[in-house]
């Protein structure tokens, strides 16, 4: 790729080469009051905080701490109001432990995966806070878990405190290094079991925050081209199981992407057609997977240019979510090598600008299936892109496809910042990415296909346009997309241009990496 080596990036900004610090996770069947560190954090309910008729714990841990510290636990947690709920916790410097600090952190009365991630969070937070480098985590009550669900609590803690602790400071000319060395699971089990389980975690979590990097990285940083070099050092880095082909402008216009291509002509930046291909080392494959991101790493509306207030046009670097969702994954499959399953990893990455060379309203466009596009309007550029993406991938011989777009405001309106909307035909697929999802805990809403609405999509000269009206935005754009997909192929479309991005942390949410995991394991052996 000699084109990639002239970086000259607009306004000298490079990223610093900040090495993601490697928290080092042991699960220990030890006793709290023994540990020796900087927090023993202890997961509590509301439960957990009842005392008995001598105002001490009913609950045995919580107990034998208190008794070890002379009473002083019972009395500064209520002293500091501290009842269990989620979201409360207090840090306690108390002598009498092994431990410097005690921390009780409140997980309300929900034992879900995503309480136990929150859980993590909170033990970050407070690692942050004291500048520790090795902390403990405890649950006040594990002893009824279950060996399986053992495994999967300590596997969200162990995920909520990476991401904890974990803050994108590539782009600020100083930072503070996060200073968490260690975490000590207690009392929810030892041994490869949960070793291989924690090492899963780790890997996801590493593509997660290499999807966050991917979002957050500003559009005179990540061109098309440099989103290739990434997903390029993907295969290379995993080359026992990837192979990577990436077609210039030149070559997509060999396979007659019309549509994609309109999209990319007023850049200077040229596009790049990312395919990245994922074959286990051994064993026979029983699935072949299509992952399709949306990867406009810019979208100022074209000519329809994104003006007024609440365009959030200054936030449209986040336009290649979709892209950083598959190429996230991409890289936790590369690590986690599953048997059986082959994953095509695709994005149509190119850049929405204006120029004397840009696609105009009113222009027909040809999509590599043939079918003519009337480009009624220049900003409902993604779906113009995945339409030449979708059909690649099923020339490709997939038999199911899931395709993540942050596509349009209207899902926005509909479901809000944290749910992304999905759309498909099949109900086992369905079936399938919302049993990925209730794993991942990110939040899906299916939402309907409904034909009637194709008839705001006709053109008078065209086969169809790519902007139906204001109603029902999200539908019509999951319409489109549909014209592109094979019958015989099982298709879903993610609609994530809600959760793509947190606006009260400013930056990218890693949404769509770790469904999509559990979602490729799901159709592995
Ligand atoms: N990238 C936007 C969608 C978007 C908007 C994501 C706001 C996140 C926040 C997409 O390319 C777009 O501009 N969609 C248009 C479609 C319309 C022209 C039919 C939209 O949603 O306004
Ligand atoms: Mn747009
Ligand atoms: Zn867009």
């Amino acid at each position: 790729m000699a084109h990639s080596l002239t970086k000259a990036t607009l306004g000298l900004t490079t990223p610093s080469n900040i090495d993601a610090p490697k928290i080092v996770f042991s699960a220990k069947e030890i006793d709290l009051v023994q540990w020796k560190g900087d927090i023993l954090a202890v997961g509590v309910s509301e439960k957990d905080m009842a005392k008995d008729e001598n105002s001490k714990f009913a609950n045995s841990i919580l107990k034998k701490l208190d008794a070890q510290l002379g009473g002083l636990l019972a009395e500064s947690s209520s002293e500091e109001d501290f009842t269990g709920k989620a979201g409360q916790s207090t840090v306690l410097r108390l002598p009498g432990l092994g431990s410097k600090r005690i921390g009780l952190i409140g997980l309300g009365s929900s034992s879900s995966t995503a309480a136990y991630r929150s859980l993590g969070e909170a033990v970050a937070a407070a690692a942050k806070a004291v500048q520790a480098s090795d902390v403990a985590v405890a649950l006040a009550s594990a002893e009824g878990l279950t060996a399986d669900s053992k495994l999967s609590t300590a596997s969200a803690i162990a995920s909520g405190t990476v991401l904890g602790v974990y803050e994108d400071n590539r782009f600020k000319s100083e930072s503070k290094k996060p200073l968490l060395k260690s975490v000590d699971i207690l009392g929810l089990g030892a041994g490869p079991d949960l070793e291989n389980k924690l090492k899963y975690a780790s890997d996801v979590c590493s593509g997660v925050i290499f999807g966050k990097e991917l979002v957050n990285a500003p559009a005179n940083v990540l061109t098309p081209g440099v989103l290739a070099e990434e997903a390029s050092k993907i295969a290379s880095t995993y080359s026992d199981v990837f192979t990577a082909t990436i077609l210039d402008a030149e070559q997509c216009k060999e396979l007659k992407m019309g549509s994609y291509l309109g999209v990319a002509a007023a850049s200077s930046n040229p596009p790049h057609f990312i395919h990245l291909c994922y074959k286990p080392s051994t064993g026979p494959v029983k699935a072949k997977l299509g992952l399709v991101g949306k990867g406009l790493t810019f979208d100022s509306g074209g000519y329809n240019i994104k003006t007024g207030p609440g365009c959030s046009i200054e936030l449209m670097k986040f336009d290649m979510g979709g892209s950083a969702a598959v190429l996230g994954a991409a890289k936790a499959i590369g690590q986690i090598k599953p048997l059986g399953v082959e994953v095509h990893f695709i994005v149509a990455a190119c850049e929405n600008m204006i120029s004397g060379t840009g696609m105009r309203p009113g222009d027909i466009v040809t999509a590599s299936n043939g079918k003519t596009i009337e480009v009624n309007n220049t900003d409902a550029e993604g779906r113009l892109t995945l339409a030449d993406a979708l059909v690649y991938t099923c020339n490709q011989g997939v038999d199911k496809i899931v395709d993540l777009a942050t596509l349009t405001g209207a899902c926005v309106v509909a479901l809000g910042p944290s749910i992304a909307g999905f759309f498909t035909p099949s109900d086992d697929l369905a079936k399938e990415v919302i049993g990925a999802s209730e794993i991942s805990g990110e939040k899906f809403w299916r939402m309907p296909l409904e034909d009637s609405y194709w008839e705001s999509m006709k053109s008078g000269v065209a086969d169809m346009v790519n902007t139906g009206g204001r109603q029902g935005g999200a539908i019509t754009a999951a319409l489109f997309l549909k014209q592109f997909v094979d019958e015989k192929v099982q298709w879903m479309h993610i609609d994530m241009a809600g959760p793509v991005w947190n606006d009260k942390k400013r930056a990218a949410t890693g949404f769509g990496v770790s469904t999509l995991v559990e979602w490729v394991l799901k159709n592995s052996s």
